[in-house]
């Protein structure tokens, strides 16, 4: 595991978001696996402004969508499909065949799961992986007790997450249910790098870099990752009490 300590949550971002850009810029065929949440959105807004500026070719690249929620209807603001449009699809002209979604609206979730992991295997796997972190040590919508290889399914949400989501979602009712890659299809993406950022996930974090492998708090699982990159903010860092 490499561990980014950065000096500012700007820099944070910036990090991040330029390990995006030269990936695909070093590797216009990449396919990169994306996450959503409030993390995100200024690493999205750092990666459109960069790209633009740096006249960076998206074209050939390809992007899957971490996790969705079930039961909501097609293209819900709320959604993370009108949320991955929004902050980098639409603003960087890329096309929406350049994206995959979790398939939230097939007849079975089981299906659904199945269908997901078949796109990721032909598309060759995933180059680069970009994580968040729940306060509760969640990856994706992996919860705690989620099962290092588990794959692409149909998961419950906690009431913590849907706690700390809950503002994002302001149209109707917060769904319970979601369809996320597992731990075992993170893991088989060729690198991994998660953000945290803000003082909210320094419990988190800390418990992160003491542990190892518990289902508690699926973000242990990635530590064993060959090429896994934790990126941190000092907020996010404030509570690192490394035992070594
Ligand atoms: C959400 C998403 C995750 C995200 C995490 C943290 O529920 N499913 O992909 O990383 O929780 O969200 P935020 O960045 O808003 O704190």
């Amino acid at each position: 595991m490499r561990i980014i300590m950065s000096q500012s949550k700007e820099e944070a971002i910036k990090v991040v978001a330029d390990m995006i850009l030269e990936r695909v810029q070093s590797h216009p065929t990449s396919v990169i696996g994306l996450a959503t949440g409030k993390t995100m959105e200024p690493v999205y807004q750092t990666l459109v402004a960069e790209s633009k500026k740096n006249r960076v070719d998206y074209s050939k690249a390809f992007f899957f969508m971490l996790d969705e929620y079930l039961g909501l209807p097609l293209d819900h603001p709320s959604s993370f499909k009108v949320y991955i449009q929004t902050h980098l699809m639409h603003p960087l002209d890329l096309k929406p065949s350049q994206f995959a979604f979790p398939p939230v609206h097939a007849e079975s979730p089981a299906e659904a799961g199945a269908h997901y992991e078949q796109s990721l295997k032909e598309s060759g796997g995933v180059d680069l992986q970009i994580l968040g972190i729940g306060t509760n040590g969640h990856i994706g919508f992996n919860e705690p007790g989620s099962l290092k290889t588990s794959r692409t399914r149909l998961v419950h949400l906690t009431r913590e997450t849907i706690a700390a989501n809950k503002s994002e979602f302001k149209h109707g009712s917060f769904p319970e249910t979601a369809l996320s890659m597992g731990i075992g299809t993170i893991l088989d993406s060729r690198s991994v790098v998660l953000l945290a950022t803000g003082k909210s996930k320094a419990d988190a974090i800390k418990f992160l870099l003491n542990h190892h492998d518990v289902a508690d708090c699926p973000a242990t699982y990635l530590k064993d990752h060959p090429h896994f990159t934790l990126v941190l903010d000092p907020e996010a860092a404030s509570k690192i009490n490394l035992k070594i």
